[in-house]
């Protein structure tokens, strides 16, 4: 199977071409982080180079969001400089048939959610892959955690019933470290029955 014809690449792009299409000029956008919102990201700037779209600013949720942003000629802004976010459109790793999702397997998740929730319009961009009937049903629970916290959160999280693992990097000795200097611990549960409890937790 080539790159091209791979069903999943080939929704990322649909549906970041489709949430970049449903942005209006002069909007402040939300430049989510993953392979999904790349694509949107690379489309919004593609809307830009042709004069379909004017005059947007993003913010992006991570380190990846602004190379790309700057890659596709997208202008940036920052939170201290905008009243508010417009629209902003990311990705998720899973979503539930209520629309809960969980975030943060490229450990982008804190910065995700700031900019997510102060925005008017938030598009989430997933393939079908993403869709389950129970969270955590095929993909563990990212938490971002201060490096002098590590221990008691993962004592914290086991007392909750999850089974909390130090996410390990690739390429790098030793832990994933987030654009904010922090690590992360991917907690598996057997089942994530009230999500917005869970969140509070
Ligand atoms: C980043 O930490 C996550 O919240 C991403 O939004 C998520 O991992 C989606 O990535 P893909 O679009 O690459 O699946």
């Amino acid at each position: 199977m080539t790159a091209e014809l791979d069903p999943v690449k080939v929704m990322k792009q649909e549906v970041g071409k489709a949430a970049a299409g449903r942005v209006q000029s002069g909007s402040i956008v939300g430049l989510g982080t993953g392979s999904t919102t790349a694509f949107a990201i690379q489309f919004l700037g593609e809307r830009l180079k042709s004069g379909d779209l004017k005059d947007i600013k993003g913010i992006p949720t991570s380190f990846q969001a602004s190379v790309l942003a700057k890659q596709y000629g997208i202008p940036l802004t920052t939170l201290d400089d905008v009243e508010k976010i417009d629209i902003a459109i990311d990705g998720a790793d899973e979503v539930d048939p209520n629309k809960n999702l969980i975030k943060g397997g490229g450990a982008a998740h804190t910065r995700e959610k700031l900019v997510d929730c102060l925005a008017e319009q938030f598009i989430v961009v997933v393939d079908s892959s993403k869709l389950v009937d129970r969270l955590g049903s095929t993909f563990p629970l990212p938490l971002e955690v201060l490096p002098l916290a590590i221990t008691p959160v993962m004592r914290a999280v086991a007392k909750l019933g999850g089974k909390p693992e130090l996410r390990m990097a690739i390429k790098k000795d030793g832990p994933v470290i987030t654009d904010q200097g922090n690590m992360i611990i991917d907690v598996k549960f057997e089942s994530i029955d009230n999500p917005a409890e869970m969140e509070k937790r």
